[in-house]
C-alpha cells in the first residue's frame, strides 16, 4: 500500500462539486440541520453554471399563459420519448417552486414592466401541447442567469453554515464490501495534504464531460469526475451515446451565445441569405429543439452552403435588433461576441458553428437523486449512500435531447429533491459508516500510480488524441462505419492510459497529476459514449444515425448502461412510463404524450 497520511473529517452528507446542483443541495442539506461538507476542485462560484446564459424554465405564466403540463410536454418530446415520465413530470410540476425559492434566496432576476421575472421564448417551449405559438417560459437574469444563481447559492450555503473544501480535488470514491458509499478521498491542491470525507451520503455534483471532445461550449474543468468515479466502482452510465450540440457555438473559440439571442428574435442565414430554419421547421423555425437546428445547421454546411471562406460555419444575425434591447437582455454576448470574434452585434452578423454544451447520459438517479444499480430483476435497485445530481446525473429528464433552460432548472429542481430525500434517510444522530479501509488503499494506490507514472506519453498529448477522436467519429452525424472506427480508436486511445508520463512529482499545486486524474474521468465518459451509440441502430434526439434514420420505439425505447471498468460491456433497462399523478387528480393526460413523429 502505498504511504500516505491522511486527515479525516466526519459529515452527515458530503456534496463533490459546487455548480448549481451541488450548492442547492448543499443548501438544501443545511438548511435541514445536517452537517454538511462541499468539497469542489474550483472555487463555487467558478463552477461551470456560471457560464450559464439565457435561463431557468419554469411554468410562470408571466409572459403570457402556461402550465407545468404544457413544460412537461415540451420535454417529453424534446426527449424524444426516452425520459422517464415520472422525472419529467416531477420537473415540471416543481419548476415553478424552485424558481420562486430562488427569487426568494435573492437571485436577481431581470424583471417585467409590473415588476414579475421577466422569461423569454426558447427553442422547443410551446403552447398548447404544441400546437400553439411558442411560450415565454425561460426565467432570465440578463444573459447572465447561471452567474446570479450561482452567487445566490453560495451565499445562502455560507449562511446556513455548510462547510466549504474548496481546490480540494476528489481522487475516488470509498465503498463499503457490500457496495455501499462511505465518502471521498480528496487531496488539497494548495498543500498537498490527503483528506479522508466520511459521510452518511455522498453527493456526486461534478458535472459534465464536454472536455472529451476537441469544441466544447463547457469549461475546462467539465472532466466528468464524477462518472469516473462511478464506473471505477463497476456502477454503470446511463445514455451516454447523447452528447448535445448547441446550435450557437463561437465559430473557432466555442465559446456560447445562448439560445436567448434568438429566443430575442435572432435569426440564422446560410451562405445565401436565406433562413433556412423556415424550410426545415416552419412553424418554430430558428426556435425549434437544438438537436434539429444543430442538424440543419450541419446538412447546410454539407450542401455547400455555409459561410465564411472556407464555408464551414452559419451566421447568426443580431444586427436587426435595438440597440437597446441587445444592452438590457444580452449585454454578455455582446462581449462575448465582440472578444472571440471581433464582431459588433449591433452592425454583424456572429459566425457560429454547432458545438458540443451538454451530456444527457450520466450516472443513472431516480427522480430523488439516488443512484441506480441495476439488474435484471430490479432495473431501479439503488446503490446506498450515494446520490448523483446535475449534469452529472441522468434522471432522466432530458432522455435523448435536452431543452435550453431545462438544464438549470434540472439543477436547482433536483438538487432541492436529493436534499428532500436525504432529511427522510439519513440520521444525523447515527454513527459515520466504519471505513473500508481497502476501499481507501484502492484509492491511495491509483493516486500513488499516476503521480509516478514514467511512461512514454503526456496527459495533453493523450488527451487530445481522445478529444479529435471523439469530434470525429462522434458527431452530429454518425454512421455504422464513423462508430466502429471510432471504437477501435478509442480503445487504442484508452489503451495508451497504461504508458501515461507524468513529470512533476510534488504534490503542491501539481496541475500535471490534476490533469492526468481528469483524464482518468474523461476517459471511460468518452468509452462509454462512443461504444454506446455504436450500439444504438437508431436515430433518436442528438443521437443522429445515418444508416438508421428514424426512430425505433419498439427495439429502442430504453436506457442504455455502459460499464466501464476494464472492459466496456453494455446493457439496457426500461423507461419508466407511469406518471406520478393520474390525469383525473390533475395530472397530464398521459394521450397527450403518447410518441408521435417529433416536428416543429
Ligand atoms: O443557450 C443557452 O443560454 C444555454 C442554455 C442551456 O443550455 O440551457
Amino acid at each position: 500500500m502505498a504511504a500516505y497520511e491522511y486527515e479525516t473529517h466526519e459529515f452527515d452528507v458530503v456534496v463533490v462539486g459546487a455548480g448549481g446542483a451541488g450548492l442547492r443541495a448543499t443548501l438544501g442539506m443545511a438548511e435541514q440541520g445536517l452537517r454538511t461538507a462541499c468539497v469542489t476542485k474550483v472555487f463555487p462560484t467558478r463552477s461551470h453554471t456560471v457560464a450559464a446564459q439565457g435561463g431557468i424554465a419554469a411554468s410562470l405564466g408571466n409572459m403570457g399563459p402556461d402550465s407545468w403540463q404544457w413544460h412537461m410536454y415540451d420535454t417529453v418530446k424534446g426527449s424524444d420519448w426516452l425520459g422517464d415520465t415520472d422525472a419529467m413530470e416531477y420537473l415540471a410540476r416543481e419548476a415553478p417552486k424552485a424558481v420562486y425559492e430562488l427569487e426568494h434566496y435573492g437571485v436577481p432576476f431581470s424583471r417585467t414592466e409590473e415588476g414579475k421575472i421577466y422569461q423569454r421564448p426558447f427553442g422547443g417551449h410551446t403552447t398548447q401541447y404544441g400546437e400553439g405559438p411558442p411560450v415565454q417560459r425561460t426565467c432570465a437574469a440578463a444573459d447572465r442567469t447561471g452567474h446570479a444563481i450561482l452567487h445566490t447559492l453560495y451565499g445562502q450555503s455560507l449562511k446556513n453554515n455548510a462547510e466549504f473544501y474548496i481546490e480540494y480535488f476528489a481522487i475516488d470514491l470509498i465503498m463499503s464490501e457490500d457496495g455501499s458509499c462511505q465518502g471521498v478521498l480528496a487531496w488539497k491542491l494548495d498543500d498537498g495534504t490527503l483528506h479522508l470525507f466520511n459521510a452518511k451520503m455522498t453527493v456526486l455534483a461534478t458535472g459534465g464531460y464536454g472536455r472529451a471532445y476537441f469544441s466544447a461550449t463547457s469549461a475546462h474543468t467539465c472532466t466528468g469526475d464524477g462518472g469516473g468515479m462511478v464506473a471505477r466502482q463497476g456502477l454503470p452510465l446511463q445514455d451516454m451515446e447523447f452528447v448535445q450540440f448547441h446550435p450557437t457555438g463561437i465559430y473557432g473559440a466555442g465559446c456560447l451565445i445562448t439560445e436567448g439571442a434568438r429566443g430575442e428574435g435572432g435569426y440564422l442565414t446560410n451562405s445565401e441569405g436565406e433562413r433556412f430554419m423556415e424550410r426545415y421547421a416552419p412553424t418554430y423555425k430558428d426556435l425549434a429543439s437544438r438537436d434539429v437546428v444543430s442538424r440543419c445547421m450541419t446538412m447546410e454546411i454539407r450542401e455547400g452552403r455555409g459561410v465564411g471562406e472556407n464555408g464551414d460555419h452559419i451566421h447568426l444575425h443580431l444586427n436587426h435588433l435595438p440597440p437597446e434591447t441587445l444592452h438590457l437582455r444580452l449585454p454578455g454576448i455582446s462581449e462575448s461576441a465582440r472578444i472571440f470574434a471581433g464582431v459588433d452585434l449591433n452592425k454583424e452578423p456572429i459566425p457560429v458553428l454547432p458545438t458540443v454544451h451538454y451530456n444527457m447520459g450520466g450516472i443513472p438517479t431516480n427522480y430523488w437523486g439516488e443512484v441506480l444499480n441495476p439488474t435484471a430483476e430490479s432495473p431501479d435497485a439503488i446503490a446506498p449512500g450515494l446520490m448523483a445530481v446535475g449534469e452529472a446525473g441522468c434522471a432522466s429528464v432530458h432522455g435523448a435531447n435536452r431543452l435550453g433552460s431545462n438544464s438549470l432548472i434540472d439543477l436547482v429542481v433536483f438538487g432541492r429533491a436529493a436534499a428532500i430525500k436525504a432529511a427522510e434517510v439519513v440520521d444525523p444522530k447515527a454513527a459515520n459508516p466504519r471505513i473500508n479501509m481497502a476501499s481507501v488503499e484502492k484509492a491511495l494506490d491509483r493516486f500513488d500510480g499516476l503521480r509516478h507514472a514514467k511512461g512514454a506519453i503526456g496527459t495533453a498529448e493523450l488527451r487530445l488524441e481522445m478529444q479529435k477522436t471523439m469530434q470525429a467519429d462522434a458527431a452530429v452525424f454518425r454512421t455504422d462505419k464513423t462508430l466502429a472506427e471510432g471504437c477501435v480508436k478509442m480503445d487504442a486511445v484508452a489503451g495508451k492510459m497504461d504508458d501515461i508520463a507524468v513529470t512533476d512529482r510534488s504534490l503542491v499545486w501539481n496541475s500535471d497529476l490534476m490533469e492526468t486524474l481528469e483524464l482518468t474521468n474523461l476517459m471511460p465518459n468518452a468509452l462509454a459514449t462512443i461504444h454506446a451509440a455504436e450500439a444504438r441502430k437508431e436515430s433518436r434526439g442528438a443521437h443522429a444515425h445515418e444508416d438508421y434514420p428514424d426512430r425505433d420505439d419498439e427495439n429502442w425505447r430504453k436506457h442504455s448502461l455502459c460499464y466501464v471498468n476494464g472492459e466496456v460491456t453494455l446493457d439496457y433497462r426500461p423507461v419508466h412510463l407511469n406518471p406520478l399523478m393520474g390525469h383525473n387528480e390533475g395530472g397530464i393526460d398521459l394521450a397527450k404524450i403518447a410518441p408521435k413523429a417529433r416536428v416543429y
